[in-house]
């Protein structure tokens, strides 16, 4: 069976987007749904290419008991026909991905991650790059409540069609 392919996307993909991923892929896994579910990150942006995430985002998703498995990779336009879901991070993210070739007709794939979110539908995930450890747990806590959500839903829709 074909599995759901999940792409987190965000500027530099060294902080948000492969925590995203990490924290996805752990869920699956304490779940028992390896066999359904894959996940990839990836930026919009180019500066980060070929380097693992950023040691506080390690760091961080280390003390929640997360581990990460990720080299940067770019955006491309053929990430939209490949992945089921596209989920930017943030509202400038969004439009970068809009903005491929194939934004338009793949637009149904493409949602704010936070659309999930029962404590902030459709914001941003915050950017931590510039900020201090804070900033950090936060875009933790935001994306592992959000997850939950979007996990719920993925496996309503699994459950319904099998
Ligand atoms: P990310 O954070 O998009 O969550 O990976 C950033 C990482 C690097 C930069 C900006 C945001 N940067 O400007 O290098």
């Amino acid at each position: 069976m074909k599995k759901t392919k999940v792409l987190f996307v965000c500027l530099g993909n060294i902080c948000r987007s492969p925590l995203a991923e990490g924290i996805f892929n752990h869920k699956i896994q304490q779940l028992g749904l390896t066999e359904f579910y894959e996940a990839d990150s990836c930026g919009t942006g180019n500066y980060h290419i070929g380097s693992q995430p950023d040691e506080r985002t390690i760091a961080n998703a280390s003390a929640n008991g997360v581990s990460l498995n990720h080299c940067c990779r770019q955006l491309t336009n053929a990430d939209l026909l490949q992945f089921d879901y596209i989920l930017p991070m943030d509202a400038s993210n969004l439009r970068n991905v809009h903005l491929l070739p194939d934004g338009a007709s793949q637009r149904s794939k493409i949602s704010l991650m936070r659309e999930w979110d029962p404590q902030g539908k459709g914001k941003d995930v915050p950017d931590p790059y510039f900020g201090n450890e804070d900033g950090f747990q936060l875009v933790f806590e935001i994306l592992d409540r959000t997850m939950d959500g979007f996990i719920g839903d993925l496996e309503s829709r699994r459950t319904r069609s099998v």
